[in-house]
């Protein structure tokens, strides 16, 4: 069968049509409720930009969905002594010890902790290695905060906005 230019065309822009991004997952890990609280704004900034935003903590995050998710925004604290919070370690243990593909998904991660610790912000670096090794392709640098975290939020953020309206625009 010849195939002509107006066919390829049209195949071209279903499939582009098909894989559109217009879903974001925020998911938290926290101890005291800072990354909870972001997690709220980063939401509001999301749905701005017109994508379809959902927030859970990483206990609700329906580890089923995962094949649907197109872009992944982490905001993970740091507990005890450089762990994830114990709402995290499921999600985390189940990717680590399964490592499914996730070459599908965006993510970036906004790491919360404390520079008086041994392990600063430990989880959220040992989360943004795990995804890039699970094939995730990272949209923006993760953001390592101290305690005042609203300054590496807002930089974070920014870089965040600025992947997805390209995201959006691809
Ligand atoms: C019990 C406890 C242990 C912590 N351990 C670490 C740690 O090992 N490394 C680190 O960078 N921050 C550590 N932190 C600091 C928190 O990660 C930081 O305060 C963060 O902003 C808390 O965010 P959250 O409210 O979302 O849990 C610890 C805080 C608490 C209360």
């Amino acid at each position: 069968m010849d195939i002509i230019a107006g066919d390829i065309n049209s195949v071209y822009k279903k499939k582009e049509s098909a894989i559109a991004i217009n879903k974001v997952n925020i998911i938290y890990g926290t101890h005291t409720g800072n990354t909870m609280m972001l997690s709220d704004e980063v939401e509001e900034k999301v749905d701005e930009l017109g994508f379809n935003a959902q927030v859970e903590d990483m206990e609700d995050f329906e580890i089923d969905a995962l094949p649907h998710v197109q872009v992944l925004l982490v905001l993970e604290s740091t507990d005890g002594e450089g762990d994830q919070p114990l709402m995290s370690e499921d999600l985390f243990d189940y990717l680590n010890e399964n490592e499914p593909d996730l070459s599908h998904i965006h993510y970036s991660v906004l790491a919360l902790g404390d520079t008086s610790y041994d392990f600063f912000c430990k989880a959220g670096k040992d989360f943004d290695a795990l995804l890039e090794r699970l094939g995730a392709i990272r949209i923006a640098d993760r953001v390592d905060c101290d305690v005042d975290y609203e300054e590496g939020y807002e930089v974070w953020m920014e870089n965040v906005v600025n992947a997805l309206k390209e995201l959006k625009e691809a």
